[in-house]
């Protein structure tokens, strides 16, 4: 499987070859953090995450990487890190603690730092409304300084995109949306148990475009049930 925001690679189309793609099609470990979560141990305490953040060189930008650990349904194949809500009620004590811990971390810092990325992960963080998205934002330009032509990406889920959430990204100056579509065949999203129609996908891209929002880049995941070349095609 192929995750095209965490690589936050591009393929040109005239780049594009099968013989290409079946290079890839073998199992190998899903890194989303570093060091992964086997090499996590009881080794590695705050004290010794406190003098690493202590000694940390600052004359090069950081990058930050915020986690927001919620969705409203269960993709059956997903291998992030989340929990599946019926309510917002969850999010905003989420939040408290996320904005706490980064004071923290802010803290052992020697100076103030500069940030050349930031992105916000999950879960799903287009489930923040618009008023909890400006307020991390706020957050992060309280503690840090962005680099000039820094980038800020966030991954967006179609279902219960609005354009309220567009105009936020843009007037707090997201410069990549990231949008899960996977597949956009009915069966197959049937099979993984996301419903989302291609005008849901076109909408979402719409607002983000009206909205100045211009890279925008969709995950799509080959490997899923029902997926053939054919259908891949068609679809
Ligand atoms: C955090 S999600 C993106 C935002 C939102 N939660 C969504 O799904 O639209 C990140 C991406 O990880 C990919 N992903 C999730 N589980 C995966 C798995 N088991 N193997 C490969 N990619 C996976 C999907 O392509 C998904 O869009
Ligand atoms: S919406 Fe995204 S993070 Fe949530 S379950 Fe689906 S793939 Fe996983």
């Amino acid at each position: 499987m192929f995750c095209a925001a965490q690589s936050g690679g591009m393929v040109k189309p005239s780049a594009f070859n099968y013989k290409w793609l079946a290079q890839l099609d073998a199992r190998v470990p899903r890194y989303t953090s570093y060091p992964t979560a086997p090499h996590f141990h009881n080794g590695v305490t705050a004290a010794t995450v406190n003098s690493w953040l202590e000694r940390k060189d600052l004359s090069e930008p950081l990058s930050l990487y915020l986690h927001i650990p919620f969705c409203w349904k269960l993709c059956w194949y997903c291998g992030c890190n989340t929990t599946i809500t019926k309510t917002y009620a969850p999010v905003p004590p989420y939040l408290e603690t996320l904005l706490a811990e980064l004071a923290l971390v802010v803290e052992k810092l020697p100076r103030r730092g500069r940030l050349s990325h930031l992105h916000f992960g999950g879960g799903t963080p287009s489930l923040l409304s618009p008023k909890d998205f400006r307020r991390v934002m706020a957050a992060i330009t309280k503690y840090f300084d962005f680099v000039d032509r820094a980038g800020i990406s966030i991954e967006i889920d179609p279902r219960g995109f609005t354009a309220s959430r567009a105009k936020a990204y843009d007037e707090e100056g997201i410069t990549r949306a990231s949008i899960g579509v996977q597949d956009f065949d009915a069966a197959v999203q049937k099979a993984i148990h996301r419903f989302q129609p291609f005008e849901m996908v076109a909408k979402t891209v719409d607002d983000l475009r009206k909205n100045g929002v211009m890279p925008i880049n969709f995950d799509l995941i080959y490997g899923l049930p029902h997926q053939t070349k054919k259908r891949l095609l068609k679809a």
